[in-house]
């Protein structure tokens, strides 16, 4: 892989800060968008933007073809059966709610369990919290080694606990870092018929999904974290389960026929599809994939290890700096989350913006792991493929900096 021509794709990556160029360390938030995909989404909308499955004028047909198409590319990138299972929402929250708010709130009842764990964030926390309340479920959590950041063992029994229904979880934690063993979770939670929710946010983008292989009977992820433009995410569930579904929103083209006092939903995936469809953000999700799927998973992960297990190592140098999990660069999927010891994450992020630095601050929508873990806030720094290590070397420069600027010493 030769990052100094993949960064050529990424015009954004070429901006000035103070004279200084940009370092762009905030991928788990969104990444960067391409070249490629610029230029389809342009494309899209200079020759082809039309209202799909409306009309017979050439531009309704083109968009009807191309948004069509599209599910094809979704199916085959995270091996779907069926591009009927493909469903565009507008991120992976919307994903997660309508799994809540269609199945799970139809389908749970008083005393049933939903299970989540403690590293969730909030769009697959909080729309599970509301279809607790209104069910009379109750929401049970798996807790994190605090050191680690794995599943306490004892803690994973409760999977197999026959009141849970519903089991959801991300395969990659946006703070911890760590991908969970996906595969083998879903086994033991099908092993009583729970349905299981995985949430790929954190995942997708950085490694070759099959929903087919991990048998989750929901994946949801968002485009804009793989290089998409935003406002367009997924929600893939199994077909047998979709079908039987209420729709989420009602209106133009999720109908079959719709007479005064009663309407016929529409089919697989136009039933959970209401209103008029974002097709410049499926041309943008297609080029996207096309444009990932150039450069490869296995190239992908190998520069994001090879950055992680610098960052760690130079990061493991400075006695101010608390990883948050795991240190071992095995067990971090492209992000660290740490702290600068006397400095709130906030000035640390503000003073590296003035050096060009992008990293996030906060609780990453994860409060309650941050409260669990009994730290405020982190920081979190966050690669992709077209990061560098002399990059990595800058931040860690600069982090020196950080703490001399708040009247402390960098060593
Ligand atoms: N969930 C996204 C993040 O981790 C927004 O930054």
């Amino acid at each position: 892989m030769n990052i100094e021509l993949i960064r050529r794709d990424f015009p954004i990556l070429e901006t000035k800060v103070n004279e200084h160029q940009v370092v762009y360390f905030d991928n788990a938030a969104t990444t960067q968008r391409p070249l490629p995909v610029i230029q389809a989404v342009t494309d899209y909308l200079m020759h082809g933007n039309g209202n799909p499955h409306r009309g017979a004028h050439v531009f309704a047909v083109h968009a009807s073809e191309v948004y069509d198409t599209s599910k094809n590319v979704v199916k085959n990138f995270i091996g779907a059966r069926s591009a009927k299972e493909i469903i565009y929402t507008r991120n992976t929250s919307e994903s997660l709610n309508l799994v809540a708010r269609s199945y799970g709130e139809t389908h749970l009842k008083k005393g049933d369990k939903i299970l989540i764990t403690i590293g969730e964030h909030h769009s697959n926390l909080v729309p599970w919290q509301r279809a607790a309340e209104k069910t009379g479920a109750v929401l049970e959590y798996i807790y994190v080694d605090k050191e680690t950041g794995h599943f306490i063992e004892e803690d994973l029994k409760k999977i197999d606990d026959p009141q849970v229904k519903i089991f959801a979880f991300a395969q990659v934690s946006n703070v911890l870092g760590v991908k969970f063993d996906a595969k083998a979770l879903i086994e033991r939670a099908h092993a009583h018929g729970a349905v299981v929710v995985l949430d790929g946010a954190q995942s997708t983008p950085h490694m070759k999904i099959n929903v087919q292989d991990l048998d989750c009977d929901f994946f949801a992820f968002s485009g804009h974290k793989l290089c998409s433009v935003g406002g367009i995410g997924v929600l893939y569930g199994k077909e047998e389960i979709l079908s039987e579904m209420e729709p989420f929103l009602l209106g133009g083209d999720m109908i079959d026929t719709v007479e005064e006092q009663k309407t016929v939903y529409a089919d697989l995936p136009a039933k959970f599809e209401a209103g008029t469809q974002y097709v410049e953000g499926a041309v943008g999700l297609v080029a996207a994939i096309q444009y990932i799927s150039s450069i490869g998973f296995d190239s992908i992960r190998q520069q994001e290890k090879i950055l992680v297990t610098h960052a760690l190592e130079k990061l493991k140098e400075l006695p101010f700096i608390h990883i948050v999990g795991s240190k071992n660069p095995d067990e971090k999927e492209g992000l660290i989350s740490f702290t600068v010891e006397d400095v709130h994450p906030h000035d640390v992020a503000q003073i590296l913006s003035e050096d060009g630095i992008c990293i996030r601050t906060g609780h990453h929508c994860a409060e309650p792991l941050h409260r669990y873990l009994g730290i405020n806030a982190t920081c979190r720094a966050s690669f992709y493929f077209y990061n560098t290590v002399d990059e990595v070397d800058y931040f860690i420069e600069r982090l020196k900096h950080v703490r001399q600027v708040m009247g402390y010493t960098a060593s």
